[in-house]
């Protein structure tokens, strides 16, 4: 299904007041964020979508696609990807690839091999096809699950419900989504996922409480943070597989510090 935006009318807060920001469209290729304290309504927000609500959930927003309200159990426009996500079927991840493929009439001889290598390009750990898709972790669920929504779903639309702990380069994956023509949301606390995106909304009490656009500052901003969390994934890799930290990992942490200073 081609779909160009997607907009949302606001609903209430918790208390029944309403929201600060009164419309939020998404675009095509459009990454948007949504930020805030815990139990602030990021999650109700992506669920109120993937309902398609129509002043029938706790905020009483309504989602037009292309202006018009749709029935959710006639068309499904989302594909999601949450914390706890892992797959039950019995199959091999190739038969499940081919299988998804087939079932959207796309499956080409490479199919297979270019869903698991654009995965492989995500995920911590690499993935192989007669692998099976009960055994894989979570990590790697992801990663298959953000490459079948790029290359193979028709879904024009990818919910996003905090994946920074799943040991994938999630950056990236959300790039390529974009880049893809989906539009993508995402519901998250860390701060490099928060300036990836051109916008992000700022929840408050279960609201929509400010749409903040990033600008260039912001995004000189990400060039740092993407360094700093590429030397603590670094550390994290290096005390998983039991070592110690030592001078030498101090003196580099100190160097980090120092650029971050900018001296
Ligand atoms: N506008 C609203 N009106 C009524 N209830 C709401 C509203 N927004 C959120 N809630 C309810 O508040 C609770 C917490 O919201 P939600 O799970 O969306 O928070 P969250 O921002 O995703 O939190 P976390 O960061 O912990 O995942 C949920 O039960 C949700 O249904
Ligand atoms: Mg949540």
């Amino acid at each position: 299904m081609d779909i160009n935006e997607i907009k949302i009318v606001s609903g209430a807060d918790k208390n029944g007041n309403p929201e600060a920001v009164e419309e939020l469209i998404i675009r095509k290729g459009d990454i948007l964020v949504l930020a805030g304290p815990t139990g602030s309504g990021k999650s109700l927000l992506l669920s109120d979508i993937e309902q398609l609500a129509n002043g029938d959930s706790p905020s009483g927003r309504r989602v037009l696609v292309d202006g018009k309200i749709i029935d959710p159990f006639s068309t499904r426009i989302t594909a999601c990807l949450s914390q706890n996500m892992h797959f039950v079927m019995d199959l091999d991840v190739g038969s499940f690839i081919n299988l998804h493929a087939k079932s959207r009439r796309i499956a080409t001889s490479n199919t297979v091999e270019k869903v698991l290598e654009l995965a492989n390009d995500l995920a911590g750990e690499p993935l192989s096809a007669n692998m099976h898709l009960a055994s894989l972790s979570g990590g790697q669920s992801r990663a298959l699950m953000i490459s079948d929504a790029a290359l193979i779903s028709n879904a024009p639309v990818v919910l996003i419900d905090e994946i920074e702990n799943a040991g994938i380069n999630k950056t990236k994956g959300i790039q390529l989504l974009s880049t893809e023509g989906k539009m993508v949301l995402i519901a998250t606390h860390d701060p490099t996922l928060m300036l990836t995106a051109q916008k992000r909304i700022i929840f408050k009490n279960g609201a929509m409480a400010k749409l903040i656009q990033s600008n260039d500052i912001e995004r000189k901003h990400l060039q740092y943070f993407l360094e700093i969390d590429r030397v603590l994934e670094s550390f994290k890799q290096s005390l998983r597989n039991g070592n110690r930290l030592d001078e030498e990992t101090l003196k580099a942490l100190i160097e980090l510090r120092g650029v971050n200073h900018g001296q």
